[in-house]
């Protein structure tokens, strides 16, 4: 069996493409997969099989040569909706990864290097230049800082984190969001290289409000952190209300996650926990959940 976790990015999705860090975060839910060798190599989500040609059909192939695995058949069950920014592709290509190493070589060496190596050629298909910040968070379930130049490390946290999540907006296509942030960089670039060193100084601070267990500017970091994503022009109207919702609720911030355009929000929540944001959103007809970050 190979399991791997979804994520939320917590500070600096997209900016992170251009070479700034970012925090990101595993979820609970996630993807747990199991694989066997076989006449020909077969993958199958949620029960159904996977379409000769498609794209997951290449990335999966792509996935099996960077393994330099045989032909192998693979289940997976994917707990994560897929599509809104929760990392469900980098998750998949983890724990499928995991399951075929584990069926063809359990005891072999730099299985870690290995499984995050054929994670990229995997999530290459689909969005071409991946930062890799979702396979790491995918990896290694953890909050982590990441950073393209850096590769990603673990990031101590004071205490837990309870985050309300909400699958606000239809999905959003992530190549697309990340190539309309690219064009903004082409079209101004110092005002590009403005927001991208606010986000930075955002994430540095993020990381000491998350190591002594600040969580009242967290959330304030993470408004702030949203305007700058509705700078780039990747929130929507139904983001921005789930996000008004969650901060009438109680929450102490709240940020569209990921690529954007669609997709999630998430909010912290506070002492009261995740449970008043969940029921004002879905007495407006927004069905989110929750999840605990351990500091541990
Ligand atoms: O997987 P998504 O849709 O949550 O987006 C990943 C985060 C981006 O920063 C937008 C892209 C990347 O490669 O880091």
């Amino acid at each position: 069996m190979g399991h791997a976790s979804g994520k939320v990015i917590l500070f600096g999705e997209h900016a992170v493409v251009h070479g700034s860090p970012a925090i990101a975060a595993g979820i609970e839910r996630g993807v747990t997969a199991s694989a066997s060798a076989s006449v020909s190599s077969e993958l199958w989500l949620n029960g159904l099989p996977i379409e000769r040609g498609s794209d997951t059909a290449l990335a999966y192939e792509a996935l099996l040569e960077a393994l330099q695995c045989g032909a192998t058949r693979t289940h997976a069950e994917v707990d994560i909706p897929m599509g809104v920014g929760l990392g469900a592709s980098a998750a998949i290509g983890v724990a499928v990864a995991r399951a075929v190493l584990e069926s063809h070589d359990p005891n072999g060496r730099d299985i870690g290097k290995r499984t995050l190596l054929a994670t990229d050629a995997w999530e290459k298909v689909f969005h071409q230049n991946p930062s890799g910040v979702d396979a790491a968070c995918a990896f290694t379930g953890r909050c982590i800082r990441f950073k393209k130049s850096e590769g990603w490390h673990r990031i101590p946290l004071h205490s837990d984190l309870d985050i309300a999540i909400c699958p606000a907006a239809p999905p959003s296509s992530t190549k697309q969001m990340v190539e309309a942030v690219a064009r903004r960089s082409q079209q101004d670039s110092v005002e590009f290289r403005r927001v991208l060193l606010a986000i930075s100084s955002l994430v540095e601070s993020a990381q000491q409000a998350l190591g002594t267990g600040d969580l009242r500017e967290l959330g304030r970091l993470m408004d702030l952190n949203h305007l700058k994503l509705v700078e780039w022009g990747l929130s929507t109207p139904a983001l921005e209300q789930a996000c008004s919702l969650a901060r009438e609720a109680g929450a102490l911030g709240a940020k569209v996650t990921g690529a954007g355009g669609g997709g999630c929000i998430i909010a912290l929540s506070g002492d009261q926990g995740p449970g008043e944001i969940l029921r004002r959103w879905a007495a407006h007809g927004f069905h989110g959940f929750s999840t605990r970050v351990q500091a541990q």
